[in-house]
């Protein structure tokens, strides 16, 4: 019996302290801005509509950041900020194609050129371009060194740190640093000589003396057919609907 009563005392004991140490809900109606993040969930908060608190969700995906903060509704991506320390999730995932949450910056399943931005399910992909990888930790582009997992490009295989011509471009060529590719424009009047692998005074066998310099679109269009494959992908800036080949 008296075992008993010694638990039920601690219990309650126990109760109380944790209800002493939780921080109490604020009320919307009682804040300036009439909005306020839930006190336990990162991705819900409270607004005041007509006198009366009134608990929102924000956006699959999304948490809560402050009125007229975050991307839509208040709410932001999780990783910009700390939202989240020591609140929890109301809400699972909902998944579409591409989309592990319905708004977000996800990989790409193939390439580590590409990744998505989706909003509200839709998927959009998106290109890195420059020679630049997808890192999923900084949801950005980032130099491939800083990116794990991602295969050091084939077209540096010959040499790592040196020249490759990209297709048949007179003035852009890839330089390669420790097996990434860098995309590079000769300095003004030069151009880039495909058997010294270098930029000089032209005119070389494959290129006259440059008039006005060609937007890279156009080298595009020269290097198509064999020469594209000799490209990081992700690299060429293009159209996410554009109707190229998946690398
Ligand atoms: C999101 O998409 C659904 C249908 O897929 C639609 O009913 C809803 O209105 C959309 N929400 C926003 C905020 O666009």
């Amino acid at each position: 019996m008296a075992t008993k009563t010694t638990v039920i005392v601690l219990a309650s004991l126990l109760i109380g302290l944790s209800a002493a140490q939780r921080q109490d809900q604020d009320d919307p109606c009682k804040t300036k801005s009439k909005v306020v993040g839930d006190v336990t969930y990162c991705d819900r908060y409270w607004e005041c509509v007509n006198n009366q608190a009134e608990l929102y969700d924000c956006p699959n995906g999304l948490v809560f950041a402050g009125k007229h903060r975050g991307v839509t509704e208040g709410c932001d991506y999780p990783w910009r900020s700390d939202y989240c320390e020591g609140k929890q999730l109301a809400n699972g995932p909902i998944s579409t194609e591409h989309c592990d949450w319905l708004y977000g910056i996800f990989g790409h399943e193939t390439s580590c050129t590409r990744y998505w931005t989706c909003w509200n399910g839709t998927a959009t992909e998106q290109l890195c371009i420059g020679g630049l990888l997808y890192n999923e930790n900084a949801h950005s582009c980032d130099w491939p060194e800083n990116v794990d997992g991602c295969q050091k490009h084939p077209l540096c295989n010959d040499d790592a740190n040196g020249n490759v011509p990209l297709g048949k471009s007179c003035n852009r060529y890839w330089q390669c640093q420790g097996g990434y590719p860098r995309l590079q424009r000769c300095p003004a009047m030069l151009v880039f000589d495909r058997r010294s692998l270098r930029c000089v005074v032209p005119p070389t066998e494959d290129c006259d003396v440059p008039t006005t310099p060609l937007p890279f679109e156009g080298d595009l269009e020269q290097g198509k057919g064999n020469a594209i494959s000799n490209l990081p992908p992700g690299a060429i800036q293009g159209k996410p609907s554009g109707g190229r080949n998946k690398n």
